[in-house]
């Protein structure tokens, strides 16, 4: 298979970071099915998609025959069978579970063309846990977007030892033509790039705050105004998920067994209140009515 062979994505789950990765896949030209089991959570997407492509339109940002386009080149359907039916690439946005995602790959490796490439955007967990639950393992690989999606220049492209050249290369040129700068992660580790990185911030944050050294808001003020990050780490939690880093952090003390990498107390005490962050409208910070 080669990119140009590419012309119909399939996006499975609709939620934070599904929706903007449809979006994203419209925009950029790609007849793309977005799918999710829980209808609810399709209708918002669907909204979503009403509401930012005009709103783009207002701004300047792109004409209306290109709005159009996108709108004409997306479909939501909850049925998992048609929408992944035809599809050349499919880029699963689902729950954070190992089971779930496994269960989800099978299905797919049995309802896609066998040509198809299955990508996940999981964070936390690698490719190489779920590839061979399909019939093409050479063909299943993470391929990891940051959160706004639609914003967000980088993607991570994970190449576990499982994955075929082909796939990598292919994948490496979707993201171009979808407007994004991959990198090429050579090898499985957790956390993959960037995230490494970020996670080692929010961890010596949460050490200061929890050590009473300094406030919430002036940790984040900090990298604001002292690192020039574009927002501080605690707001940066709050959008990516509480629920997400809780997770990341206990696959990472899973796999080391060491302590040091559970999850911090403050941030399970948000956990177990079901104080996820923004989408929650309550993290870190409040953000009132949800
Ligand atoms: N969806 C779509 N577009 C959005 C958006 C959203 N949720 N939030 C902001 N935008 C767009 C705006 O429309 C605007 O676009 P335009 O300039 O083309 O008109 C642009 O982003 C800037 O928006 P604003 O002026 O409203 O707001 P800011 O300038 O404060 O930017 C931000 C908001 C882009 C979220 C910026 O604060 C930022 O870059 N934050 C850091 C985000 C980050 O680090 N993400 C990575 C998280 S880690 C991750 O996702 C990995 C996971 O595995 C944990």
């Amino acid at each position: 298979m080669k990119i140009d062979d590419v012309k119909k994505i399939c996006v499975i789950g609709a939620g934070n970071m599904g929706h903007q990765i449809s979006t994203l896949c419209a925009l950029n030209g790609y007849q793309t099915t977005c799918t999710d089991i829980m209808e609810e959570i399709l209708k918002k997407a669907e909204t979503f998609v009403d509401q930012y492509l005009p709103g783009r339109v207002e701004k300047g940002k792109i004409s209306e025959a290109d709005a159009k386009r996108a709108r004409e080149n997306i479909t939501f359907t909850s049925s998992l069978e048609d929408a992944v039916k035809d599809a050349d690439y499919v880029i699963e946005a689902a729950i954070e579970v190992l089971d779930i995602k496994r269960k989800i790959f099978t299905d797919v490796s049995n309802m896609a063309p066998a040509h198809a490439i299955l990508a996940t955007n999981s964070s936390a967990i690698v490719s190489s846990r779920i590839a061979d639950a399909t019939h093409h393992p050479e063909k299943v690989i993470n391929l990891h977007f940051f959160n706004p999606a639609l914003v967000m220049k980088l993607v991570e492209v994970v190449q576990g030892p499982h994955v075929s050249e082909e796939t990598t290369e292919i994948s490496m040129e979707l993201c171009k033509k979808l407007g994004k700068v991959p990198v090429h992660v050579k090898k499985e580790v957790n956390g993959f790039l960037l995230n490494r990185i970020l996670f080692a911030i929010f961890n010596e944050a949460q050490w200061i705050l929890d050590s009473g050294v300094a406030s919430l808001e002036d940790i984040d003020n900090a990298c604001v105004y002292g690192a020039g990050h574009p927002m501080g780490p605690f707001r940066l939690m709050d959008l990516v998920g509480i629920d997400l880093c809780y997770t990341m952090a206990l696959e990472d003390f899973k796999k080391s067994g060491n302590r040091a990498d559970l999850p911090y107390p403050s941030l399970v005490r948000h956990y177990e209140k079901g104080e996820y962050g923004q989408k929650a409208g309550k993290g870190w910070y409040d953000y009132g009515k949800k």
